[in-house]
Protein backbone atom coordinates (compact mmCIF):
# COMPACT_ATOMS: atom_id res chain seq x y z
CA UNK A 1 0.00 0.00 0.00
CA UNK A 2 1.11 3.58 -0.97
CA UNK A 3 3.15 5.95 1.74
CA UNK A 4 1.56 9.22 2.53
CA UNK A 5 3.91 11.76 3.16
CA UNK A 6 2.04 14.76 4.07
CA UNK A 7 3.03 18.91 4.03
CA UNK A 8 1.25 20.33 6.94
CA UNK A 9 1.38 23.47 8.81
CA UNK A 10 -0.92 25.83 10.79
CA UNK A 11 0.31 28.96 8.94
CA UNK A 12 0.86 30.03 5.32
CA UNK A 13 4.43 30.66 3.60
CA UNK A 14 6.73 28.27 6.11
CA UNK A 15 7.41 26.26 2.31
CA UNK A 16 4.89 23.45 2.24
CA UNK A 17 4.32 23.64 -1.90
CA UNK A 18 8.09 24.36 -2.42
CA UNK A 19 9.35 21.12 -0.21
CA UNK A 20 6.01 18.88 -1.69
CA UNK A 21 6.81 19.32 -5.37
CA UNK A 22 11.05 18.87 -4.97
CA UNK A 23 10.31 15.46 -2.83
CA UNK A 24 8.21 14.66 -5.29
CA UNK A 25 9.97 15.29 -8.28
CA UNK A 26 13.11 13.82 -7.26
CA UNK A 27 11.36 10.51 -5.36
CA UNK A 28 10.26 10.39 -9.33
CA UNK A 29 13.78 10.87 -11.05
CA UNK A 30 14.69 7.89 -8.00
CA UNK A 31 12.55 5.67 -9.79
CA UNK A 32 9.73 5.40 -7.04
CA UNK A 33 6.25 5.45 -8.47
CA UNK A 34 4.38 8.66 -6.84
CA UNK A 35 1.58 10.69 -7.24
CA UNK A 36 1.50 14.39 -5.90
CA UNK A 37 -2.04 16.04 -4.47
CA UNK A 38 -2.42 19.70 -3.54
CA UNK A 39 -5.38 20.99 -1.90
CA UNK A 40 -4.29 25.00 -2.27
CA UNK A 41 -7.39 25.35 -4.38
CA UNK A 42 -5.64 28.09 -6.82
CA UNK A 43 -4.08 25.04 -8.06
CA UNK A 44 -0.95 26.33 -8.44
CA UNK A 45 1.41 22.92 -9.50
CA UNK A 46 -1.48 21.79 -11.62
CA UNK A 47 -1.30 25.35 -13.85
CA UNK A 48 2.57 24.96 -13.60
CA UNK A 49 2.51 20.94 -15.01
CA UNK A 50 0.02 22.26 -17.94
CA UNK A 51 2.46 25.31 -19.09
CA UNK A 52 5.44 23.20 -18.97
CA UNK A 53 3.76 20.88 -20.76
CA UNK A 54 2.34 23.43 -23.53
CA UNK A 55 6.32 24.45 -23.58
CA UNK A 56 7.56 20.38 -24.51
CA UNK A 57 8.12 19.53 -27.90
CA UNK A 58 8.68 15.94 -26.84
CA UNK A 59 4.85 15.02 -25.46
CA UNK A 60 5.97 11.53 -24.37
CA UNK A 61 7.34 12.24 -20.98
CA UNK A 62 6.80 9.88 -17.68
CA UNK A 63 5.00 12.13 -15.91
CA UNK A 64 4.10 11.40 -12.18
CA UNK A 65 0.42 12.73 -11.38
CA UNK A 66 -0.85 15.92 -10.38
CA UNK A 67 -4.26 15.62 -8.59
CA UNK A 68 -6.18 18.43 -7.15
CA UNK A 69 -8.01 17.93 -3.78
CA UNK A 70 -9.40 20.22 -0.88
CA UNK A 71 -8.18 20.47 2.52
CA UNK A 72 -11.98 18.92 3.55
CA UNK A 73 -11.88 16.29 1.03
CA UNK A 74 -8.22 14.73 1.08
CA UNK A 75 -8.38 12.12 3.91
CA UNK A 76 -11.69 10.45 2.42
CA UNK A 77 -9.96 10.62 -1.08
CA UNK A 78 -6.87 9.27 -0.10
CA UNK A 79 -8.18 6.13 1.34
CA UNK A 80 -9.40 4.89 -1.96
CA UNK A 81 -5.92 6.06 -3.80
CA UNK A 82 -3.83 4.31 -1.08
CA UNK A 83 -5.61 1.06 -1.87
CA UNK A 84 -5.20 1.29 -5.73
CA UNK A 85 -1.67 -0.66 -5.22
CA UNK A 86 -0.10 1.32 -8.29
CA UNK A 87 1.97 3.59 -6.01
CA UNK A 88 4.55 4.05 -3.25
CA UNK A 89 4.56 7.26 -1.92
CA UNK A 90 1.54 9.96 -1.87
CA UNK A 91 2.93 13.50 -1.39
CA UNK A 92 0.07 15.64 -0.06
CA UNK A 93 0.91 19.52 -0.22
CA UNK A 94 -1.84 20.84 2.33
CA UNK A 95 -3.25 24.71 2.15
CA UNK A 96 -3.17 24.56 5.64
CA UNK A 97 -6.87 26.31 5.63
CA UNK A 98 -7.97 23.43 7.07
CA UNK A 99 -10.20 22.77 10.17
CA UNK A 100 -8.88 21.08 13.17
CA UNK A 101 -10.90 17.97 11.93
CA UNK A 102 -9.33 17.75 8.60
CA UNK A 103 -5.46 17.85 9.85
CA UNK A 104 -6.39 15.13 12.41
CA UNK A 105 -7.86 13.24 9.93
CA UNK A 106 -5.47 14.03 7.16
CA UNK A 107 -3.03 12.89 9.98
CA UNK A 108 -4.82 9.41 10.33
CA UNK A 109 -4.05 8.77 6.14
CA UNK A 110 -0.57 9.66 6.37
CA UNK A 111 2.71 7.94 7.48
CA UNK A 112 4.32 10.55 7.84
CA UNK A 113 3.20 14.53 8.26
CA UNK A 114 6.27 17.18 7.61
CA UNK A 115 6.26 20.44 9.29
CA UNK A 116 8.62 22.83 7.50
CA UNK A 117 9.76 25.70 9.70
CA UNK A 118 12.40 28.41 8.91
CA UNK A 119 14.26 29.49 12.37
CA UNK A 120 12.60 32.66 12.34
CA UNK A 121 10.45 32.77 15.84
CA UNK A 122 7.36 33.58 14.15
CA UNK A 123 7.43 30.04 12.69
CA UNK A 124 8.64 28.48 15.76
CA UNK A 125 6.01 29.52 17.19
CA UNK A 126 3.59 27.99 14.34
CA UNK A 127 5.67 24.93 14.00
CA UNK A 128 4.90 24.59 17.99
CA UNK A 129 1.07 25.21 17.86
CA UNK A 130 1.23 22.67 14.27
CA UNK A 131 3.08 19.66 16.39
CA UNK A 132 0.86 20.12 19.60
CA UNK A 133 -2.15 20.31 17.42
CA UNK A 134 -1.08 16.77 15.79
CA UNK A 135 -1.19 15.17 19.38
CA UNK A 136 -4.97 13.49 19.14
CA UNK A 137 -4.18 12.18 15.79
CA UNK A 138 -0.71 10.89 17.04
CA UNK A 139 -2.27 9.02 19.77
CA UNK A 140 -4.68 7.19 17.50
CA UNK A 141 -2.09 6.84 14.22
CA UNK A 142 0.62 5.07 16.41
CA UNK A 143 2.91 4.75 13.26
CA UNK A 144 2.18 8.88 12.00
CA UNK A 145 5.82 9.80 12.26
CA UNK A 146 5.80 14.00 12.61
CA UNK A 147 8.93 14.85 11.10
CA UNK A 148 10.29 18.89 11.05
CA UNK A 149 12.07 19.28 8.19
CA UNK A 150 15.04 22.72 8.62
CA UNK A 151 13.98 25.15 5.93
CA UNK A 152 15.45 28.43 4.22
CA UNK A 153 18.35 27.80 6.74
CA UNK A 154 21.32 30.47 5.38
CA UNK A 155 24.49 28.39 4.39
CA UNK A 156 26.23 29.80 7.51
CA UNK A 157 23.81 28.53 10.20
CA UNK A 158 25.62 25.79 11.93
CA UNK A 159 24.13 22.56 12.86
CA UNK A 160 24.06 23.11 16.26
CA UNK A 161 22.06 26.60 15.37
CA UNK A 162 18.97 25.21 13.85
CA UNK A 163 19.11 21.73 16.53
CA UNK A 164 19.24 24.50 19.82
CA UNK A 165 16.13 26.22 18.10
CA UNK A 166 14.12 22.82 17.31
CA UNK A 167 14.85 20.57 20.20
CA UNK A 168 11.98 21.48 22.52
CA UNK A 169 9.99 20.29 20.09
CA UNK A 170 8.28 16.66 20.20
CA UNK A 171 8.71 15.60 16.68
CA UNK A 172 11.35 14.19 14.55
CA UNK A 173 13.84 16.66 13.26
CA UNK A 174 15.28 15.47 10.00
CA UNK A 175 19.04 15.79 10.08
CA UNK A 176 18.84 17.30 7.08
CA UNK A 177 18.17 21.42 5.85
CA UNK A 178 17.16 22.69 2.83
CA UNK A 179 18.90 25.95 2.64
CA UNK A 180 17.85 29.11 1.36
CA UNK A 181 18.13 29.27 -2.43
CA UNK A 182 16.40 29.75 -5.82
CA UNK A 183 17.68 26.48 -6.90
CA UNK A 184 14.76 25.42 -4.99
CA UNK A 185 11.80 27.85 -5.15
CA UNK A 186 12.13 27.80 -9.05
CA UNK A 187 10.54 24.29 -9.28
CA UNK A 188 9.59 22.55 -11.87
CA UNK A 189 6.90 19.66 -12.03
CA UNK A 190 8.76 17.31 -14.42
CA UNK A 191 12.61 18.40 -13.82
CA UNK A 192 13.97 17.08 -10.47
CA UNK A 193 16.86 19.54 -8.23
CA UNK A 194 19.81 16.91 -7.74
CA UNK A 195 20.51 18.88 -4.89
CA UNK A 196 17.31 18.18 -3.21
CA UNK A 197 18.18 14.28 -3.04
CA UNK A 198 19.75 14.69 0.61
CA UNK A 199 16.79 15.93 2.04
CA UNK A 200 14.57 12.93 0.15
CA UNK A 201 16.89 10.33 0.96
CA UNK A 202 16.73 11.19 5.17
CA UNK A 203 13.03 11.21 4.63
CA UNK A 204 12.27 8.17 3.22
CA UNK A 205 15.05 6.39 6.00
CA UNK A 206 12.44 8.06 8.64
CA UNK A 207 9.61 5.88 6.57
CA UNK A 208 11.13 2.95 6.21
N1 LIG B 1 14.25 26.79 0.80
C1 LIG B 1 13.77 27.97 0.38
N2 LIG B 1 14.62 28.91 -0.10
C2 LIG B 1 14.16 30.12 -0.51
N3 LIG B 1 12.87 30.48 -0.50
C3 LIG B 1 11.97 29.59 -0.03
C4 LIG B 1 12.36 28.29 0.43
N4 LIG B 1 11.24 27.65 0.83
C5 LIG B 1 10.21 28.49 0.62
N5 LIG B 1 10.63 29.66 0.10
C6 LIG B 1 9.80 30.83 -0.29
O1 LIG B 1 8.88 31.11 0.76
C7 LIG B 1 7.61 31.42 0.25
C8 LIG B 1 6.57 30.45 0.78
O2 LIG B 1 6.89 29.14 0.33
P1 LIG B 1 5.75 28.10 -0.07
O3 LIG B 1 4.82 28.69 -1.08
O4 LIG B 1 6.41 26.82 -0.40
O5 LIG B 1 4.98 28.00 1.33
P2 LIG B 1 3.61 27.26 1.66
O6 LIG B 1 3.79 26.70 3.03
O7 LIG B 1 3.24 26.32 0.58
O8 LIG B 1 2.58 28.47 1.70
P3 LIG B 1 0.96 28.37 1.65
O9 LIG B 1 0.53 27.91 3.01
O10 LIG B 1 0.56 29.79 1.34
O11 LIG B 1 0.59 27.39 0.59
C9 LIG B 1 7.72 31.38 -1.27
O12 LIG B 1 7.95 32.67 -1.76
C10 LIG B 1 8.92 30.48 -1.50
O13 LIG B 1 9.55 30.77 -2.71
MG1 LIG C 1 1.48 26.15 -0.55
Amino acid sequence: MAKIISFISRKGGTGKTTNAINLATTLHDMGHKICLIETDTNYTLNTLRQMELYKLDDKAQNLFEILGSEDNKIADELNKIKSSNKLDYIIVDSAGKTTDEGIKKLAMESSAIIVPTSLTQNDLLVTYQTVTDLTPAREINKNLKIIVLPNRIHSLTGSHTVYDALNNLDAHILQARVPQRTIFVNFSTIKAEKQYADVANKILNEIK
